[in-house]
């Protein structure tokens, strides 16, 4: 485990070598700072994706988190595997726990995900046809939001609907839902989820959509500026766009003029953006971990000045807080073994210098005022 808050005499006492002791020491301003609270003075509304279970079992991370965020969104636990373990029934425990921990804590919640082609049980794949997917897909969209009502301010409705790789002139993923349901799938949800929750902002997420210099985010920029238009057009109740911001190392920063351009032709639809899976894949990032956070934190500060410059952006919220759980672990491994470093607190939930970028992007945010 990594000690960042030792000196480098206290770390050679303690038998660590300087190798992995990072020099970085976080001044008591920066332990001291509340993310929550700078972005709120900019009108942002900070969170990040929690497991109910670690909150549980973790006093430390509870505390981390009650300090620093404003919402809480449900990693996994309102996936379809985690609330339709069989066909006959829901199981809410964890759910219904995710939200008591939100409660407690005074924080909104962004809920995730009512329509996704991942998280989904198989029989669910067996029983989705033409004839029972409408029913299928608006009764649990119904049941899950109507059951929340009121507690979840915005929901991510449709997640990752656009796949250029599936070859389709409008750009849309051939999955499940649509194989089913064909284009209409996600008017549908959209109308559901507002019947249910009339009140809730209505989001629809999406990857791939940050980088200047990826041809094929570029392309997929303009997919989904066309879908937001039809959408719009057809008088969907969608509110916001999401960009998942799951961010990469070793590769250049480029969050620029494109990037801020698609954010405003955004904004002029009339539709929030949101911010909704923040994190830094560091498996390219090599040297010293002090070397590895100053890249991280680099990406992260480069990313949310560009994003946080477009007044329509209201919401961030980051995937994990802590490194101590971070889903980077399991589905990206660094190739050295050593561990993952993709959030702003340490595995000692120790504010890392990305937490310094963080905070100084909200200092230079323009203010703003949330829409809904
Ligand atoms: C991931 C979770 O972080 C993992 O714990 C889980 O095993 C798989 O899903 N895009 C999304 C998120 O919209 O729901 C995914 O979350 C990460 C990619």
């Amino acid at each position: 485990m990594t000690r960042p808050g030792l000196s480098r005499r206290a770390a050679l006492a303690a038998g660590l070598s300087l190798a992995s002791a990072p020099a970085f020491a976080a001044t008591p301003a920066l332990r001291a700072a509340s993310l929550r609270v700078l972005a709120a003075d900019k009108g942002v509304i900070f969170g990040a994706a929690i497991e109910p279970e670690a909150v549980d079992s973790d006093f430390g991370f509870e505390t981390l988190l009650r300090r620093q965020c404003a919402s809480l969104a449900p990693e996994n636990v309102m996936k379809w595997n985690a609330l339709r373990p069989t066909r006959d029934g829901f199981d809410f425990t964890r759910a219904d726990r995710f939200m008591a921990i939100a409660h407690d804590q005074g924080a909104q919640v962004h809920g995730h995900c009512l329509v996704w082609h991942e998280a989904l049980p198989s029989w669910v794949e067996a029983e989705l046809t033409p004839r029972t997917g409408r029913a299928l897909l608006t009764d649990h969209i119904a049941r899950v939001v109507g059951r929340y009502a009121g507690h979840i301010q915005a929901w991510d409705v449709v997640n990752e609907a656009v796949e250029r790789n599936d070859r389709r002139p409008d750009g849309l993923r051939i999955s499940p839902w649509f194989k089913a349901l064909g284009p209409d799938y996600i008017a549908m949800a959209f109308h559901a989820a507002h019947a249910a929750d009339p009140a809730a902002t209505l989001v629809l997420s999406d990857y791939g959509l940050e980088y200047d210099d990826e041809s094929w985010m570029v392309e997929k920029r303009g997919t989904m500026l066309a879908l937001l238009r039809s959408l719009k057009a057809a008088r969907v109740p969608i509110h916001a766009l999401a960009l998942q911001g799951h961010l990469i190392g070793g590769r250049p920063r480029a969050f620029g003029a494109g990037l801020r351009r698609f954010l405003a032709e955004v904004a002029d639809l009339g539709l929030e953006i949101h911010i909704t899976e923040l994190d830094v894949d560091d498996r390219k990032i090599s040297g010293s971990l002090d070397r590895r956070d100053g890249v991280v934190a680099e990406i992260y500060r480069t990313f949310l000045d560009t994003v946080l410059d477009e007044p329509a952006v209201t919401r961030v919220t980051t995937w994990g807080l802590s490194d101590r759980y971070t889903s980077k672990a399991g589905m990206f491994p660094r190739p050295d073994g050593q561990g993952v470093r993709p959030l702003p607190f340490d595995a000692d939930l120790r504010p890392k210098i990305v937490v310094q970028a963080i905070t100084d992007a909200f200092a230079v945010a323009p203010r703003r005022r949330a829409r809904r």
